[in-house]
């Protein structure tokens, strides 16, 4: 496994965009899962990684336990440790079986607020065999932080943890 995770840089005082970021880590995350069979060991690096590169306040995994939300690996602030199927935005996302984008936290009925510094949110299940064994969410302190940009990069991730 690479020592460290190799990221773009700017040229020429031109920022790096996050498309280009997502199409540096993934093919990453892809080794780094692929030599290691434990969820949760490759669930805490996925975190770092995605902390490392985009560095979003609050990452992290809840795993589905019989129905209920139980945290898992992240990187940020304390969270809440268990969230019930069909509460907040993870668990709609865990009821709908489909990945949410919250532009404005406080515009999403029900959205349970961990830390008053998220802003936007982005909730995106892994569903194996029609059951979701867990969620990937992701904290931004600015509203309107995702797109299908994040969106379409961040199921990949997720498809390499299932
Ligand atoms: N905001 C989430 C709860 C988890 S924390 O953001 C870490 C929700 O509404 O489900």
């Amino acid at each position: 496994m690479a020592e460290s995770l190799n990221l773009p840089s700017s040229q020429n005082g031109t920022a790096v965009n996050r498309e280009e970021i997502y199409r540096a880590i993934v093919p990453q995350v892809a080794s780094i899962v692929s030599d290691e069979d434990d969820q949760i060991a490759n669930m805490a690096n996925v975190a770092a990684v995605l902390r490392e590169a985009l560095g979003f306040f609050w990452i992290g995994f809840y795993r589905n336990e019989n129905g209920e939300l139980v945290l898992g690996p992240f990187q940020g602030t304390l969270a809440c440790t268990r969230i019930p199927y069909g509460k907040g935005v993870c668990g709609a996302a865990l009821e709908r079986k489909e990945t949410i984008l919250v532009p404005d936290v406080e515009a999403f009925p029900g959205h349970i607020a961990c830390s008053s510094l998220s802003k936007s949110e982005i909730v995106v299940p892994g569903v194996k065999e029609g059951e979701v064994l867990f969620v990937l969410d992701i904290d931004s302190d600015k509203l309107d932080d995702f797109t299908k940009t994040d969106q379409r990069h961040l199921e990949k991730v997720v498809d390499l943890l299932l």
